[in-house]
């Protein structure tokens, strides 16, 4: 053949044609915005390290919320820093925790949007760790029963979904026979499936006051170096009764996504987490990245590469960008 008889450019040379022919797509319902609730009236208490994000008492959390909801975003997800911590994380299932408190208000004032709760110990003790230590470590199946009752206290607050994030074995379990018991057997369970122990929760510690006193994460959360191990746990995760699944962190995980689209057909999500947003606002400060195409590519490449929706601190803005 002389010339090239397949001209790919041919379907680039418009936004129009591009548009038709575009594989990928990004919907606000898609976006799911993290939030912080603290204790007080009143407070919006930046985090340095995440620009434009803040702890929120549960006053300023439900006027974010309605923001959220205005912008037809997919829900948001809820984090609580409570006034005390101690050595048995006994503010996460406190019937009137931070947390808990702040799904009754939001479910009040905001019906309509959904309402995601983070179920995990590390910002309620003491140490930081996820669960109850004993010898020095994080005693697996005592902490599942924090988690169960964690669970239940949200669902009885009015959490739409619960979000375990421990990567304790068998929290899944736990939690479903917990919350049937209690008669909630109609909360979904969306599992951090596949969370690993990634330097990328930095800036999040601080915004949740979270970082483990001594030791890491890593003798809970996977290692970053495995890939096939991922598939093992979404398996065993939806055997426990997952409803849905998630990957987490995003951009360094897109491969792992990509495995969990191609071997499971469940609603997969993709946690953007705080190290991947904080990376491009320090960028695009110094000029160095454009935010808002950054933001856009950023998300595409997670929906790309086979999540259905993501979880992300750019939620508003991008929103507002695809709208
Ligand atoms: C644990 C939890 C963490 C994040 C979400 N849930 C932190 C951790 O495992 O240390 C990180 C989210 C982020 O970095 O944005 N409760």
């Amino acid at each position: 053949m002389p010339f090239p008889v397949q001209r790919p450019r041919r379907l680039r040379t418009s936004e129009a044609i591009r548009r038709l022919v575009r594989e990928t797509h990004l919907t606000p319902s898609q976006f799911i915005l993290p939030l912080f609730a603290c204790p007080g009236d009143g407070v919006r208490r930046p985090i340095t390290s995440m620009p434009g994000n803040a702890q929120l008492s549960v006053d300023e959390l439900v006027r974010e919320a309605e923001d959220c909801h205005k912008r037809g975003l997919g829900g948001v997800i809820l984090f609580g820093i409570p006034a005390q911590k101690d050595e048995k994380a006994s503010e996460a299932y406190a019937p009137d925790g931070i947390t808990q408190r702040a799904i009754r208000a939001t479910k009040k004032e905001v019906p309509g949007l959904l309402v995601i709760t983070d179920v995990c110990n590390c910002e309620y003790t003491s140490h930081g760790h996820c669960g109850l230590i004993r010898d020095g470590a994080v005693d697996n199946d005592a902490t599942l029963e924090w988690l169960a009752k964690t669970a239940v206290s949200h669902a009885e607050a009015g959490a739409d979904i619960v979000a375990p994030s421990d990567m304790m074995d068998g929290r899944v379990g736990a939690i479903r026979q917990a919350l049937d018991r209690a008669g909630y057997s109609q909360t979904p369970i969306l599992s951090y499936a596949a969370k690993y122990a990634s330097v990328f929760y930095g800036p999040f510690r601080e915004a949740a006051e979270s970082a483990p006193q001594f030791g890491d994460r890593r003798s809970y959360q996977m290692d970053p170096a495995n890939g096939r191990e991922a598939l093992r746990e979404i398996a065993l995760d939806l055997e426990e009764g997952a409803d849905m699944i998630m990957v987490k962190p995003a951009l360094p995980y897109l491969d792992v996504i990509r495995a969990a689209r191609d071997s499971f057909d469940v609603p997969l999500g993709a946690y953007q987490v705080s190290g991947e947003f904080s990376m491009i606002m320090a960028a695009a400060e110094k000029g160095w990245l454009d935010l808002d195409r950054t933001i856009l590519e950023s998300l595409m490449a997670i929906r790309r590469a086979g999540a259905d929706f993501i979880l992300t601190y750019f939620a508003k803005r991008a929103a507002e960008l695809v709208a």
